[in-house]
């Protein structure tokens, strides 16, 4: 349970969202759609920076990754290959009297008498019924409240005034077995689907079944041959992709935390297995500590990139805003790992809504997974698909010739022994896989391989709710006459701020400061997005700003229009909405000085 303090900040978080247009909940007039939400004007404007900044950093700026923009609808092979068919599914219960659905994983423990039944009969109706049910009672109170819903449950199937059979009870401890909300036993966990179905066609048949993707990541490693081909990159390099994801989750919560509709923004980076890099370096460098281990270089194994990727990440989250001790770096754990992850990092942001450590402290809710996925992808849809995902590498060709033969042998083995691995898991035959993996193993020693993968994986929304929550402040402010006034203030950093800049006339009935206030803003609109208000006074205005995020803002007044003197002429203030300190700058400099700012 949320503590109440938190669960009231996020209350005032999501009114402001709807208040301000940052987030609406979708199909609002028909009574909404659970997990669906519509990003207003301020909320459109911030994922489109988010996504801005994350693109810019992922590919404008590297040499080694480059874009995709794939359909979101897919051959479903693709989802065979992927394993989402069979294994994309969350465990799930219902109750037994609400038929409410839960995940299995988010039913919380819970200790009391628990008031079994054989079943149930109704004389009146000469009826019998023999299903078994029980309910868990919380300590204290009386057994009558158990029989009233269990009466509730046999009515439901068919009684009408059931006299219950073969009550007993016992203490139950830390239960998952029971509805939180009214006590009635759950059905037992089963897997369901995550994905979206859908039929492609005019035929609605088994033939015609489609997926809309689950996540965007596949697109990449599907169309990884033809990027290699066009984009002219060699190993290790990256395909980045935004776009929108859909997973029909049984329990949305948590304001946007956990949509059915969402985007995400994913990077697949591509690497030389650790045995081609031994055969090219020497050896495969090893990482010496946590924290970002520098310049990439060529005896980089799996293992340094993935530290890589991760620092880079949150180096990202603090760019735009994160302070690195709202975010936790979360190693899973052996067991908790995909089976053909090496290593997965989970960046957490501490929502106000996360559950708490046993030191009470915000424990964090998964931001972004960033995953060494060894060469499972790839593998498998060259398996799927039966076309080749290697590629040649001459300068492993040539390094490998220089080798001596006991460390061919080594070398060639390991990665034969990986592959044979791999094969056996996916359930090839015993000889098929052996005949395979030794194949591979020799295609190694001529230069060709399947490359492994370091993911990281993000959502777009998760974040955008992150800087929704860090953003979020109340603190005093000075209204017209100076008295202090209580504030709301999204202190958005300006890179992702919504409106970047606001401009104000002094005041809307002076034609001269509002020409003046308008050229401002066309001068600054080519640039930045800018938003130009002349209604009310202007505390009012700034306020208004503040609550949107908008960085700075921009007054005009008699100063700018030289009735002071030459000197203050085409000058204005310049405010900043968290110092709200306002320094006189040059309408000439104000472009300069913005970008700067916004950068
Ligand atoms: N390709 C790997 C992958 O999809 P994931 O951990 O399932 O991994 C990656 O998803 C990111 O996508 C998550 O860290 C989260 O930010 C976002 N995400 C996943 N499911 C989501 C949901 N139901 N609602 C909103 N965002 C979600």
């Amino acid at each position: 349970m949320a503590e109440p303090k938190t669960a009231e900040l996020m209350e005032k978080i999501v009114s402001l969202c709807k208040r301000r247009g940052l987030i609406f909940q979708s199909s609002e007039i028909y009574g909404g759609l659970n997990g669906f939400w519509d990003y207003g004007p301020l909320g459109s404007e911030l994922k489109r920076n988010i996504k801005d900044s994350w693109w810019r950093s992922m590919t404008r700026f590297r040499e080694d990754v480059v874009g995709l923009e794939a359909s979101i609808i897919m051959h479903p092979r693709i989802w065979e290959a992927s394993g989402h068919t069979s294994t994309f599914s969350d465990l799930m219960v219902d109750c037994l009297l609400t038929k409410k659905r839960f995940r299995a994983d988010q039913v919380d423990p819970q200790s009391g008498t628990a008031y079994f039944y054989s079943g149930a009969s109704d004389t009146v109706l000469g009826k019998e019924c023999g299903d078994a049910f029980s309910v868990l009672l919380p300590p204290g109170k009386p057994p009558e409240s158990a029989r009233k819903t269990a009466r509730l449950f046999y009515q439901d199937r068919g009684l009408q005034e059931p006299t219950l059979l073969g009550e007993r009870n016992e203490p139950v401890q830390n239960t998952t077995r029971y509805n939180p909300e009214n006590g009635s036993l759950l059905t037992e966990p089963r897997p369901f689907n995550l994905m979206l179905k859908t039929y492609v066609g005019p035929v609605e048949s088994a033939d015609n079944i489609s997926y809309l993707r689950p996540e965007t990541a596949q697109a990449i490693f599907v169309q990884f041959k033809n990027v290699l081909e066009v984009s002219r990159q060699k190993l290790p390099f990256g395909i980045c992709q935004i776009g929108k994801a859909f997973r029909n989750e049984i329990n949305p919560r948590n304001f946007t935390f956990r949509s059915r509709e969402f985007e995400q923004m994913e990077l697949e980076f591509f690497i030389k297995p650790d045995e081609a890099i031994e055969a090219i370096c020497g050896s495969v460098a090893k990482p010496t500590g946590r924290g970002h281990p520098g310049e990439p270089q060529p005896n980089w194994g799996w293992q340094l990139w993935h530290q890589y990727w991760v620092e880079e990440r949150l180096a990202f989250y603090e760019s735009i805003g994160l302070p690195r001790n709202s975010l936790v770096e979360y190693w899973q754990k052996p067991d908790e790992l995909a089976h053909y992850a090496r290593a997965t990092v989970d960046v957490l942001f501490k929502f106000p809504f996360s559950k708490r450590d046993a030191n009470g402290e915000l424990a964090g809710e998964e931001l972004e997974g960033i995953a060494a996925r060894s060469d499972f992808d790839l593998s498998q849809h060259q398996r799927f698909s039966g076309k080749s995902m290697t590629v040649f590498d001459e300068e492993l060709k040539t390094a490998w010739t220089k080798l001596d033969p006991a460390k061919q042998t080594e070398l060639a083995g390991r990665y034969q022994q990986t592959r044979l691995s791999y094969l056996t898991k996916t359930g090839e035959a015993p000889e098929k896989a052996a005949r395979m993996a030794q194949e591979e193993a020799e295609g190694l020693g001529k230069g060709y391989f399947v490359p492994h993968v370091i993911e990281p994986s993000a959502g777009v929304d998760r974040l955008a709710l992150a800087l929704i929550c860090n953003a979020y402040a109340e603190d005093q402010a000075p209204d017209e006459k100076g008295k202090m006034e209580s504030r709301v203030v999204m202190r958005f950093h300006p890179r992702i701020a919504p409106v970047k800049v606001a401009v104000f006339p002094l005041l809307k009935n002076k034609p001269e400061l509002v020409n003046k206030a308008k050229a401002v803003r066309d001068l600054l609109r080519a640039e930045m997005s800018v938003f130009y208000d002349e209604a009310g006074a202007i505390g009012r205005r700034y306020r208004r700003q503040d609550e949107a995020g908008t960085p700075f803002g921009i007054t005009i007044d008699f100063d700018t229009l030289g009735e002071k003197g030459p000197e203050l002429q085409d000058t204005v203030t310049l405010r900043e909405r968290d110092t709200m300190k306002q320094e006189r700058v040059k309408i000439g400099d104000l472009l300069r000085i913005l970008t700067e700012k916004i950068r």
